[in-house]
Formats: structure tokens, sequence, C-alpha cells
């Protein structure tokens, strides 16, 4: 039997697919939520309540790119009534100061502002969007100003890794508290770019000795939070702190998702905030209790010491790779599916392959 969870900490909220980038690694999936079938402004309202009835603390509002919703301030003035700590996750395109000095007297609590790579050229190449650069240095310096929070956000790949350093420094100057130097993660569009995302052994490697250094040149001024690619690991990372256990998504059509990529996994049923409450959703939802405690589990994970401590890694992972959401992730080195982590590997290029970008059609 398994136990009542306890309430989720945290909620992201994705307000829009609509995006101005279209980043290679995006991890949004390859069918995209259109415009209409948005969430209204006040439906997003009552869920927010209904989150901070239920427990949740911090409420993450992304996208696509969350300003390209229009109701933006109301939203965030929604979800502070709630009494939610708000974050802004954001590439800062389509933010004016005058949209900022909205946000912030709606109470806006903190930014976290993505970057592509720390030149114009690059960032742009990546992002897949012309003059997206100068447009988010100039959004950071609004932030700074204003005194709001902010944390930049580096999604690190075979192209920027090398950059590592640079990005911390960057980001310092800034004016940022805090930096996640996260490499990519291959879900949704970014598993379609993965041949020409993946970092070599030997990049990582470097990665980690830099952060390292820059983590006791800048202790006590930002805080630098990084996550290697969980392909070069032995053991996997505890997806979401475990399925069900702290956080939720809420993708924009209202389907409440217990991960990012949950809808990828075959069989589950999905409630949707218009027709059950968040509480309801979040106890009994199919979904939500489809992998909570041990007895979806297989072996090695049924009996393994770590079962309580990485969950059998990444669900999504483990569909991804293995073709089974019920097996170990494939990348713990016991399980019998090591060898797909190995092999996709052993097959990187020194070459890269060119990117493929989504288009934004739907918008
Ligand atoms: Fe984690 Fe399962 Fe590997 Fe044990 S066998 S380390 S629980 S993924
Ligand atoms: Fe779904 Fe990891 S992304 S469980």
């Amino acid at each position: 039997m398994t136990e009542r969870p306890g309430p989720p900490i945290a909620m992201l909220a994705e307000l829009t697919h609509r995006c101005p980038l279209s980043c290679s690694y995006c991890s949004n999936p390859l069918e995209l939520t259109a415009r209409e079938r948005e969430l209204p402004t006040d439906v997003w309202a009552r869920v927010f309540r209904e989150a901070a009835d239920l427990g949740v603390l911090q409420l993450h509002l992304s996208g696509g790119e969350p300003a390209s919703r229009r109701d933006l301030q109301d939203l965030v003035k929604a979800a502070r009534d709630a009494n939610l700590y708000v974050n802004l996750i954001t590439s800062g395109i389509g933010l004016t100061p005058a949209r900022l000095d909205a946000l912030e007297a709606a109470g806006l609590d903190h930014v976290q502002l993505s970057l592509q790579a720390i030149d114009a050229e690059k960032a742009d190449w990546i992002g897949g969007y012309s003059g997206g650069f100068a447009r988010k240095l100039s959004f950071a310096g609004e932030v700074r100003q204003r005194g709001i929070p902010l944390t930049v956000n580096a999604v690190m790949h075979r192209h920027t890794i090398d950059d590592i350093d640079a990005a911390i420094a960057f980001a310092a100057d800034l004016g940022a508290r805090r930096i996640e130097v996260a490499c990519v993660q291959f879900y949704g569009w970014a598993l379609a770019n993965r041949a020409a995302l993946l970092p070599s052994r030997d990049q990582v490697t470097r990665a980690k000795s830099a952060v390292a250094a820059a983590r006791r040149a800048y202790a006590g001024r930002m805080t630098i939070d990084f996550v290697p690619p969980d392909y070069y690991a032995d053991y996997p990372k505890a997806c979401m702190g475990g399925w069900g256990s702290t956080g939720l998504n809420i993708a924009p059509d209202g389907t409440a998702l217990p991960c990012h990529a949950a809808a990828t996994i075959p069989g589950l049923r999905f409630d949707r905030v218009t027709d059950r409450s968040l509480a309801e959703i979040w106890y009994d939802g199919a979904a939500f209790n489809a992998f909570r405690g041990h007895e979806w589990m297989q072996e090695p994970c049924r009996s393994c010491a770590r079962r309580d401590r990485d969950h059998g890694g990444c669900r999504c992972q483990a569909m991804a790779l293995a073709s089974d959401p019920h097996a170990a992730d494939p990348v713990c080195h016991h399980s019998a599916a090591r060898s797909i982590v190995d092999h996709i590997i052993s097959e990187q290029t020194a070459a890269s392959p060119p990117f493929i970008y989504r288009s934004h059609k739907h918008q």
C-alpha cells in the first residue's frame, strides 16, 4: 500500500507554448498547445489559489515564453494574492521596461533569465532568433536596476560547455545572485537534437573542474548550481525528487502532469484542472499515483539500497531509452539497458550535426 504523499512544494505553470525563440534544446513536447487552447486568466487564478491551499509555496511561471501572454501581470498579481512566491522563467524577449514595471507592481518576487551563450552570434544561432541576445542584456540590466533577485539559467551542451567559466563570470557581471549551469536534458525537442548537443566525456570533466574553481572564487557572492549530463553518471538523478512527491506541472491547456515529459508515457490518464480540483488530482489522480512508492518497481530497483534515494531515476527517460516506464533509468549502471546509453555516447562524432529547429507555426 502506497503511503499518502505530503503536499507539493512547487508548481510549474506552463502558461503558453508560444515563444519567439526556437532553441535547439527545448524540452517542450513535439506537439505544442495552440493559443486557442490555453487556460484563460480567471482559471489560472483559481488554480493558483487551489495550489496555495494545497500547500504549494513556490510558483514558477514558465512556457514557452510567459511574456507571450498579454495578461502576465494579472497572473503574477493573482499568484501573489494567493500568497505564492512568484518566479518568472523568461528569455527576457518581449518584456519592455514598462511591462517590467507592471510585473514589479504586481509583486513579482524573482526572475530566472535563460542565457543561450555569452556572445550574440552564438546565442542567436542556438536560440534561432536574431537580436535576442542584445534584448536579453538590456532586460537583465532593467531587472537589476529594480532590485529584483536574478538567477541566470545557462544551458550547457557541446557548443557551450567549454565557455562555462565565461558564462559564470558573465552572470556575475549581470548582477545574478545565482547561476544554474545545467547540461541539456534530453526530453521533447532536445531529444531530436541529441547528437548535436551531447557534450563529450572530456568536456564534462573539464567543466566539473571549472565549476569547482568558480565556486571557490565566487563564494559568498553568487551561488553556482551545476547539473552535469546524467549519461556520464553511474547512477540516475532523482527526477522530480520522486514522482508525485514534491512538485507538479500544469500544461498550457490545464493538463496536470507529474513531470515535464509525463505525457510521453503511454497509458497514463491525466486529469485537467478544469475537471477536478488540484487537491483531488494530486492525491487521487491516476497519473500522480502511477509511480509513487515502490510497488511499481521492477528489479534491480525493487531490492536496491538506493531506491529511496533516486526512486529508480527518471520514468520518462526509462520510456524514451528502454521503452519501459517501469524499468530502472538506463543511466544506472545496474540497468540491463545501460548499453543503450553507452552506445549513444560511443556514436558521438567529432563534427556536430546541424541543429533541427522547430517552427512555431501554431502561433
Ligand atoms: Fe536507482 Fe534502480 Fe539503479 Fe538502484 S537499480 S541505483 S534504485 S536506478
Ligand atoms: Fe518525467 Fe523524469 S522527466 S520522470
